[in-house]
């Protein structure tokens, strides 16, 4: 059975919905860089590991990426899952788990990369907007797409009503493509998604209806 790791660095809703989803693999720990991130109570309640590296106790970047590593490495993983974790990592951490570190992102990249996407699509007034699971590579929300969630911007729409469309869609593809991954069916050859074995290829839009 394969190992996961969790990292958050909050609220942890698609850490919730990945522990209750009864994925076929064993998730070792949830590790958060803030101390006072509220999912890592609903880990500890659930059995899990946790862990907390706080970044504020190491001003260089580098320093906080090896403990970080080093934290996770202890739990032999065979994949890291991004669940809302707000750091930045450097390029040799991120190479460490190139092909097995994935992240959510609440736009469909590559439009709005960074932060404040729901803000973004507002303003620019795209019809569109939804979700990205995509595999982390050295460049920022930048890595090959796994799966796609689509929902509509309604007329009226705040950033926060919109958030919470967006977030109802991520808590379906992120446990979707961590399932595919434990199962052995989804990997990175050559800088490119291989899903096997799914009738929904590498880069699947789900488009809920409504
Ligand atoms: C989620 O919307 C996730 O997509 C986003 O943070 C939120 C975390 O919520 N991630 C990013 O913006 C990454 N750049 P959660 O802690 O409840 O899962």
């Amino acid at each position: 059975m394969k190992r996961y790791v969790i990292l958050i660095s909050g609220r942890g809703s698609n850490m919730e919905a990945m522990l209750a989803a009864d994925l076929p693999g064993r998730c070792a720990a949830v590790i958060s860089n803030r101390p006072g991130a509220t999912g890592l109570a609903y880990a500890a309640g659930r059995g899990v590991a946790t862990a907390v590296i706080d970044h504020q106790a190491y001003p260089e970047r580098a320093a906080f990426d090896a403990a970080l590593a080093a934290e996770i490495d202890r739990h032999a993983p065979d994949l890291v899952v991004l669940a809302g974790f707000m750091r930045v990592l450097g390029d040799d951490f991120v190479r460490r788990y190139q092909g097995g570190m994935l992240n959510i992102h609440p736009s469909l990249l590559p439009s709005f990369p960074g932060l404040k996407t729901h803000e973004a699509a507002l303003a620019a007034g795209v019809r569109l907007h939804g979700a990205t699971v995509h595999f982390v590579t050295p460049t920022l929300d930048c890595g090959p797409i796994v799966i796609q969630a689509a929902v509509p911007v309604l007329a009226g729409d705040t950033a926060e009503a919109l958030a919470a469309r967006v977030l109802e869609q991520e808590h379906r593809i992120y446990p979707q493509a961590v399932r595919w991954f434990l199962e052995g069916r989804l990997r990175l050859a050559d800088g490119r998604v291989r899903l096997e074995g799914e009738a929904t290829t590498a880069g699947a839009l789900v488009a809920p209806a409504g």
